[in-house]
């Protein structure tokens, strides 16, 4: 299976993603994940993106298209994927329909997780990540069993540089400018699953996975 996750920031993408790689199990490749490891190594490429990323702003096309088309070609990709955060751009959508065809393989669908940006922007603000696996809770909507602590390897649990209220609105209105034009361009090709993010985390897996198993 090769999929997409397409939504506005904290709409549940990465907790959706989680969940469905282990369904079919694929590759999870999450453009901002990619990031994020490149900072915490301190590599030539973290600090080019950090400047970007805490400003809510994206990170120019080029840098992403070429991490992305390499990550396309590891091995484990061969039988699917599930790409979290990529495309952004309408650039980026085409640059990956070009490497797919060069490749020979084509997308099954294009997952679109809704929610509005009230929404958004409190359960971006509330979200804590593990810092040994990268397990992602929520405060009010999905705690761990003890606050701060990671139920699954006892990891610390911390809040990313981007989640406050300031930058999460800056990325909400650069998703509507330059990401939602991907729903008509994915619309168009017939591979747009629109999902209703506001239900409950289980319900929405369920809503995904029901129409993928179809
Ligand atoms: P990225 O890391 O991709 O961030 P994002 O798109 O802004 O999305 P988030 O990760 O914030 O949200 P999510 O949808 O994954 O929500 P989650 O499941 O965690 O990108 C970060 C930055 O990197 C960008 O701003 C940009 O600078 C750069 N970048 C990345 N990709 C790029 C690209 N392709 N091009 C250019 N730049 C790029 O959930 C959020 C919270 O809500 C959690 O606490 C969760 O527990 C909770 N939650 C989830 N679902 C529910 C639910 N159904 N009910 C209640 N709570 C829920
Ligand atoms: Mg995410």
């Amino acid at each position: 299976m090769r999929l997409v996750l397409l939504g506005p920031p904290g709409a549940g993408k990465g907790t959706q993603a989680s969940a469905i790689v282990e369904k079919y199990n694929i590759p999870h490749i999450s453009t901002g994940d990619i990031f994020r490891a490149n900072i915490k190594e301190g590599t030539a490429l973290g600090q080019e993106a950090k400047a970007y990323m805490d400003k809510g702003l994206l990170v120019p096309d080029e840098l992403v298209v070429s991490i992305v088309k390499d990550r396309l070609l590891k091995d484990d990709c061969k039988e699917g994927f599930l790409l979290d955060g990529f495309p952004r751009t309408v650039k980026q959508a085409e640059a990956l329909d070009s490497e797919l065809d060069k490749m020979g393989i084509k997308l099954d669908r294009v997952i679109n997780i809704n929610a509005d940006p009230e929404i958004l922007i409190e359960r971006a603000v509330g979200r804590r990540i593990c810092r040994e696996c990268g397990a992602t809770y929520h405060v009010k909507y999905n705690p761990p069993k003890v606050e701060g602590v990671c139920d699954k390897d006892g990891g610390e649990l911390y809040q990313r540089d981007d989640d406050t209220e300031e930058t999460v609105t800056t990325r909400i209105n650069v998703y509507m400018e330059q990401t939602e034009p991907l729903i008509d361009y994915y619309k168009n090709q017939g591979l747009l699953l629109d999902v209703d993010g506001t239900k409950k985390i289980d319900e929405v897996f369920v809503d995904i996975t029901s129409e993928l198993d179809k």
